[in-house]
Parts: C-alpha cells; sequence; structure tokens
C-alpha cells in the first residue's frame, strides 16, 4: 500500500512534459498482435496499466522489449491461451485483448476487465457487435468465452459512441471478410490513434475520428509501428493545477485541439493562460469566475477531466454546477473534498460547487483514478499537509507524478506504508 503525502500552498514553475495517452497505449499495446509481426510503439507512459498488459503479452508467449518508453512487441510465435482473472481484472482496458484474438484467432478465453470503480461499466455493446461479426460468446461465471469459424464484415449500430465498443470492433474486423461499418462510433483522439497503427499493419479502415467508421477486410497484416499521441488528460490535470497554483507553469507536448473544450471552459472562468503550438503556459489568478461543466462524448468536456475542474471550481468566486454524464459514480472524491473545507453538495450525477472555499490538508482517500487525480490538485493548493490512501489508482495513470511535480516546485512524496 502507497500513500502520497503533500505539503501544499507553494507556486509551481517550470516545465511538465507530457506522456503518451494511457487511453490510447492500452489498446495499441493488445493491437500489436493483430500484425503477426513486430511491432514498435514509442512514447508509451510508463503506468501500472503497461505493465499488466505486457505481463498478458507475455502469458500468450508474444516478446516484450521495453526501451524507456518504447515498446517492442514480436507476436509470431503468439501462443492462445486462457487470460486469467487475476490479470484481466487488473486493468479495465483487458477486454482489447478480447477483439485483438477474436480478429486473429477467432478464439479468446477471458476473465471480466476490471477497472475504476466509477459506474456500473457494461460491456454489452463489445458483445453484441462481435456476434453481428459471427461470433459466439459463451459465458462461465466471470469467464467469456468468443469463438468464430469466420468473421463477417457487417454494419454495426452502436446505442452509445462507447470509446471501448468502437476499439474493440476495428480490432476484430480488420481481419474480417467484408466491410465492417461502425456507425455511432466513438470520435476520440485515441480512436484515430489506434486505426492509424492498424493501416500502419495493413489494415483498411476509414472515418476514424468522425462517428462513421468503415473496415474493409484485409488479409496481409505486417509489422508496424507507431507514436502514442499526447495524454490529454494527464495535460488537462496539470493545466487545471496550473489555473490554481501556477506561476508560468509550462505544459509541454500537448495538442491543443484535443483540449479546446477545456481551455474554452478555462477562457470562460479568467484563467491566465497562453495557448502556443505544442504547450500552454498557465498561471494563478484570485479572479475565476464560475461556471457550469457537463461532461459529454469527444469533443465535448471529456468525463475524466470532470473531477479535476471540480478542485478549480471551489476555487471560482461564487457557485458552479459540474453535471456528469457518462459514468454513474463521478462523484467519489467529493467527500474528500469535502474534508478538506470544499462546500460541495452531490445530487445523483451533478454538483453544485460553491466557491472560493480554503482547502486545508488532511487524510483523504482516492477512490478512483481521476478522483485521486483531483485530490493530489487539492492537496497541493491546501494549507497544511495532505496524505492521499489508495493512491494505487493514481499510479495507474500518471506516469512519474511524483517526479515531474516535484520538478517544478511542489512538496509531494510516495511513501510505502
Ligand atoms: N457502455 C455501455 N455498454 C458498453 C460499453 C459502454 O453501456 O458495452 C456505457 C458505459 O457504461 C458508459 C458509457 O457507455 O456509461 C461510456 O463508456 P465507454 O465505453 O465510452 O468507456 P470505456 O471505453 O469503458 C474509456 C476510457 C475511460 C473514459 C471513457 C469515456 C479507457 C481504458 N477508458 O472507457 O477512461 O472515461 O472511455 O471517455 O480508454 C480513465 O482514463 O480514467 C477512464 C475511466
Amino acid at each position: 500500500m502507497k500513500q502520497m503525502i503533500i505539503e501544499g500552498n507553494h507556486k509551481l514553475s517550470g516545465t511538465i512534459t507530457i506522456g503518451g495517452a494511457k487511453n490510447s497505449a492500452v489498446a495499441l499495446i493488445p493491437a500489436s498482435i493483430l500484425s503477426e509481426g513486430i511491432c514498435t510503439i514509442k512514447d508509451v507512459p510508463n503506468i501500472s496499466d503497461r505493465d499488466a498488459l505486457i505481463e498478458i503479452l507475455t502469458l500468450l508467449n508474444c516478446e516484450v522489449k521495453i526501451n524507456d518508453n518504447e515498446l517492442i512487441i514480436d507476436s509470431r510465435n503468439l501462443k492462445n491461451t486462457q487470460i486469467k482473472e487475476s490479470l484481466s481484472n487488473r486493468l479495465r482496458a483487458s477486454y482489447y485483448f478480447m477483439g485483438a484474438l477474436l480478429g486473429r484467432e477467432k478464439y479468446v478465453e477471458i476473465y471480466i476487465p476490471g477497472g475504476c470503480n466509477i459506474g456500473s461499466r457494461p460491456i454489452d455493446m463489445h458483445i453484441e457487435g462481435f456476434k453481428a461479426l459471427g461470433a459466439k460468446i459463451k459465458t462461465d461465471g466471470n469467464k467469456y468465452i468468443l469463438s468464430a469459424d469466420k468473421l463477417i464484415g457487417t454494419d454495426i449500430f452502436l446505442r452509445f459512441q462507447s470509446v471501448g465498443a468502437t476499439i474493440n470492433l476495428m480490432l476484430a474486423s480488420i481481419h474480417a471478410e467484408g466491410t465492417t461499418i461502425i456507425h455511432n462510433a466513438a470520435c476520440e483522439a485515441e480512436i484515430i490513434n489506434i486505426a492509424e497503427f492498424l493501416n500502419n499493419m495493413g489494415a483498411n479502415i476509414t472515418g476514424a475520428g468522425t462517428s462513421t467508421i468503415t473496415i474493409k477486410g484485409t488479409t496481409k497484416h505486417h509489422d508496424a509501428s507507431i507514436t502514442v499521441i499526447p495524454d490529454r488528460i494527464e495535460a488537462g490535470t496539470y493545466i487545471i493545477l496550473g489555473a490554481l497554483c501556477g506561476d508560468n507553469l509550462c505544459i509541454k507536448n500537448i495538442c491543443p485541439k484535443h483540449l479546446k473544450s477545456l481551455t474554452t471552459k478555462l477562457k470562460e472562468m479568467g484563467a491566465n493562460l497562453i495557448i502556443n503550438k505544442d504547450n500552454i503556459i498557465i498561471s494563478s489568478t484570485n479572479n475565476l469566475k464560475p461556471i457550469n461543466i457537463k461532461t459529454l462524448v469527444y469533443p465535448g468536456f471529456p468525463t475524466d477531466i470532470g473531477q479535476p475542474m471540480s478542485v478549480l471550481l471551489t476555487q471560482a468566486n461564487g457557485t458552479s454546477l459540474f453535471e456528469e454524464t457518462i459514468w454513474e459514480n463521478r462523484m467519489g472524491h467529493v467527500p474528500s473534498l469535502n474534508k478538506m473545507g470544499a462546500k460541495i453538495k452531490v445530487n445523483g450525477m451533478s454538483a453544485l460547487i460553491e466557491g472560493p472555499t480554503k482547502l486545508k490538508g488532511t487524510t483523504v482517500i482516492a477512490t478512483d483514478l481521476r478522483g485521486g487525480a483531483a485530490l493530489v490538485i487539492a492537496g497541493l493548493i491546501a494549507e497544511g499537509t495532505t496524505i492521499i490512501t489508495d493512491v494505487e489508482h493514481i499510479l495507474r495513470g500518471y506516469e512519474n507524478i511524483i517526479t515531474k511535480l516535484t520538478q517544478v516546485g511542489a512538496k509531494i512524496e510516495l511513501k510505502e506504508i
């Protein structure tokens, strides 16, 4: 068990360099097996989700070389085997092995995925999509067994623009016979990154980044490489931190287009930010206006930045409304923020946030990844010492968070207990 100990109330200045996007990398790693060759993935963040996926690849007899942030994955000698529950439930993205193995091997045995407790997280759209492609699905307790003689391209309509279902169905269908069209597909930047990788290995995917994605089945796939796009959620988290305690804090290696919904809201609040081609420079101000935010699918305000943003809203001059629309349990961090002195009233999936409120250090619990990141921000602006427990959630998604924050002047350390 690890804890973070934060001494708050210090100005942060200097540069934080953003790493590769977790939610892209965790799909690119399983996708590599579809090449049946050797793949190079650059800018993979060094987070515990990466390590869990490498363990699954190793279980499948793939060879993985790690050179800093580069992974070289050789899946030529893949041996299909059951992915045990203790591995699949370590993270959400283990489910991408469903699409990837079904596509390559036409057979998968895998247990239900894990992931943050932010909602019920069904995978019915993934399963319905696999069935539409011709797969047979059996369940045995928590285990899924997916099999197919062959996969045949078809039209798939998603009832919601699910990121996971869109990616999983792209993975399964590149080897299918004929054409698959995913309607009402998710449009996140990560989807484009995955499609580009699959195309680099010989797939024929068009329309990624729009709500209609067309995949023409191809039989020959080969070695490929890809660079993971910058993590817009990691960037968003540090930009929000800069708006609270930055002194010309530079957030580098970002794609401003991917952060437009956040920067638009920050400007509406009166935050002090300069947006450059691949970085944002941000300083704190006492004149933040209250605003309303509602999380939506891309390009709307990202659900994963909602919790960090709620901390910023505790410092605005007036009452803000934070509405979550994707996950039922996005307010797990609120009791901790209120314990620190925030005035937040939760009503179902919405919260009214009264500001400005002085935050004071105390012991709080990270209930999930982004909720945990929100507590790190709160601790860094609070008076006194904040102890965050259950920080394993945070370490799943933020690469080198202690080093990155320490380098810009934060007083934060990780303690094994
Ligand atoms: N949904 C269903 N059935 C399905 C799939 C999804 O009902 O078969 C529902 C979910 O319950 C949810 C909504 O659809 O209400 C959106 O789910 P989506 O499938 O888009 O989410 P996901 O793929 O499970 C990814 C990210 C999440 C991020 C969401 C939304 C990964 C590994 N996870 O999850 O990231 O919140 O998209 O953008 O890519 C995080 O990074 O902290 C995180 C939770």
